[in-house]
């Protein structure tokens, strides 16, 4: 039985230490990145990239880059979730197949392809990397809660130097590192964390 939504938010915790004999198949890796990627997204581009990194020969690699954290070698995969900058290129399939499929009428997509690749094609770089990075979080959010579901955990990780990263990787210069998420079962049950009371976090209508 699948578990309960709120089931898999609350049990959700960033895990460190993995069993390193458990194998995730590429058929349900590749059905949790097709979850994940139901996430939205601006303008439904879908800037999110996925380098899957499997081979133990790799994840080797990758341990120093990323300064050395053990959860690299030891969890099934890592999975770098990358932003496509140069993603408003799949502008015009995006949309033509959302009026194949139904989803859409042409006289919209007709008047929404061009007036959103002359918007992000012009994007000054910051704003196009806040674009795929905020896109890239919600998609790796996803994929972390889907994990959960599918009965396996993950820890997100910003700690790994990315420019290493895309050079032994060979990375194409256009895609943004968003983050790392190690991906597998726990061999070490994670701690607990503490969350702000949400009453000093929010506020009402506006700020005074
Ligand atoms: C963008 C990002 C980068 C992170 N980088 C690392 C990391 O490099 N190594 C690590 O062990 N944890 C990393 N974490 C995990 C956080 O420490 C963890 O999410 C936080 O302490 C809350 O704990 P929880 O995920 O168990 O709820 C990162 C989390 C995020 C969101």
């Amino acid at each position: 039985m699948e578990p309960a939504f709120f089931d898999v938010i609350r049990e959700r915790h960033s895990v460190r230490y993995y069993d390193p004999t458990v194998t995730i198949s590429e058929a349900e890796l590749k059905q949790m990145l097709e979850e994940a990627a139901l996430a939205p997204s601006s303008s439904n581009l879908q800037p999110w990239r996925f380098l899957v990194i499997t081979d133990p020969a790799e994840k080797e690699r990758l341990k120093p880059i990323a300064y050395g954290q053990q959860q690299v070698v030891d969890a099934s995969a890592v999975i770098a979730v990358l932003g496509d900058l140069d993603s408003y290129q799949n502008t015009e399939r995006i949309y033509s197949s959302a009026v194949e499929m139904g989803y859409m009428n042409e006289e919209t997509k007709n008047r929404m392809v061009p007036r959103n690749i002359e918007t992000y094609k012009n994007l000054p770089i910051e704003a196009a990397r806040g674009v795929v990075l905020v896109d890239g979080g919600l998609v790796s959010m996803q994929l972390m809660l889907v994990a959960k579901a599918h009965g396996y955990d993950t820890v997100p990780m910003g700690g790994y130097d990315s420019v290493k990263f895309k050079d032994a990787f060979h990375v194409p210069e256009r895609y943004v590192p968003v983050m790392l998420i190690a991906i597998g079962k726990a061999a070490r049950e994670a701690h607990p964390t503490y969350r702000l009371p949400i009453d000093e976090i929010t506020v009402w209508n506006r700020y005074e």
